[in-house]
């Protein structure tokens, strides 16, 4: 083949993959950019174990290409047999020894750090802080709920964290099995129907100002069609400002509607859509009967769906046909055919839902 030719094809392929890999390496969702102190251990340890597998690689290569090279047949030496050394005790003892060592170097910090990602002593205690940040996420097709018990608020699609401090995570699901996975900042860990998991991440401010304020979240447990569509954005918020956040949550009340178009919308609302999504983080329905995301602070939020960004032209192409944006969520065929004009003035209400 023409050499030109082929050192350009070779040259594209390069730097497709780096174009591809750089995509990776936003520190909004990298695990390799770590963003708080549970990131921190499990990319230590990330860096720990490659180290060692790159070192075996390195190691097993160059002996290799020794005994090719050294014991390779000569011209003239066909029929000469290298000594023999099967049954070395010397060699034996060598290749059980290096190994057992390697393993050990990995397996001490894993079961240390396995213990302390796994401490959620805290939250469990009876009488804790009431500092302390607790979280009840529930992972439901395609969307993310999150509660804060001792609060009594519920929200979904965005979780808003305080910075610099441990926020402890009841992880459930309610429908099939889903996992919670903040990449840059820790995880992961399944959302089960049958039990509770539990465990504790920090987002750390600088980091949160790196990334521009807002973590991306991911299910990262095959859930269905839309799997790979149920993100969730995550804004962790310097103390003072998250505690100044849950008191507008808990004050709250019933939104107050006064444009006439979002007037029409919220009596739509109030027909077709009330029975599945609450308007206030207040919602005293038990768990099974939060079918659809709390859309009290949905004007505020990061995203349409999870997924597209926040205008009002989203919000309608969502409303119009929600199946052609997340195929297979719950919310397709539950309402009957929207006019454009309707859909017009849902969208007016429903951008009117603020809390901020
Ligand atoms: Cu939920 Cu994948």
């Amino acid at each position: 083949m023409n050499k030109g030719l082929c050192n350009w094809r070779l040259f594209s392929l390069f730097g497709m993959m780096a174009l591809l890999l750089a995509g990776c390496g936003k520190p909004f969702l990298s695990t390799l950019q770590p963003a708080g102190e549970v990131a921190d251990m499990q990319y230590s340890l990330m860096l720990l174990s490659t180290s060692i597998m790159v070192l075996v690689i390195v190691v097993v290569a160059i002996i290799f290409v020794y005994v090719v090279i050294r014991f390779r047949r000569r011209k003239g030496e066909e029929n000469k047999i290298p000594k023999q050394v099967e049954g070395s005790h010397k060699l034996e003892i060598i290749w059980t020894v290096i190994p057992i060592i390697l393993l050990l170097i990995l397996a001490v910090p894993t079961v240390l750090t396995t213990f302390k990602l796994a401490d959620v002593k805290a939250m469990n205690d009876k009488k804790r802080d009431k500092n302390t940040v607790v979280v009840n996420v529930r992972a439901n097709q395609y969307w993310w709920e999150f509660e804060y018990p001792d609060y009594g608020i519920i929200t979904s699609q965005d979780l808003v964290v305080p910075t610099n401090e441990k926020v402890y995570f009841n992880l459930i699901a309610s429908d099939v099995k889903h996992s919670f996975w903040i990449p840059a900042v820790g995880g992961k860990m399944d959302t089960n129907t049958d039990n509770k998991n539990q465990f504790w991440l920090v987002f750390d401010q600088k980091a949160t100002d790196k990334a521009g304020g807002v973590f991306y979240g991911k299910c990262a447990e095959l859930c269905g069609p839309s799997h790979a569509l149920m993100d969730f954005k995550v804004r962790p918020l310097p103390r003072d400002q998250f505690d100044a956040w849950v008191k507008k949550m808990q004050n709250a009340k019933k939104p107050v509607v006064t444009d006439p178009v979002a007037k029409e919308g919220e009596a739509i609302f109030n027909k077709s859509c009330i029975g599945c999504h609450a308007v206030t983080p207040l919602d005293k329905r038990p768990a099974q009967a939060r079918t659809a995301p709390n859309l009290a602070d949905f004007g505020d939020r990061e995203r349409i769906a999870g997924i597209l960004e926040h205008n009002e032209e989203n919000l309608k192409k969502w409303l119009r046909d929600p199946n052609s944006v997340k195929p297979g969520n719950k919310m397709a065929g539950t309402y009957g055919h929207l006019t454009e004009e309707q859909i017009d003035a849902l969208t007016k209400y429903l951008m009117s839902l603020k809390v901020e």
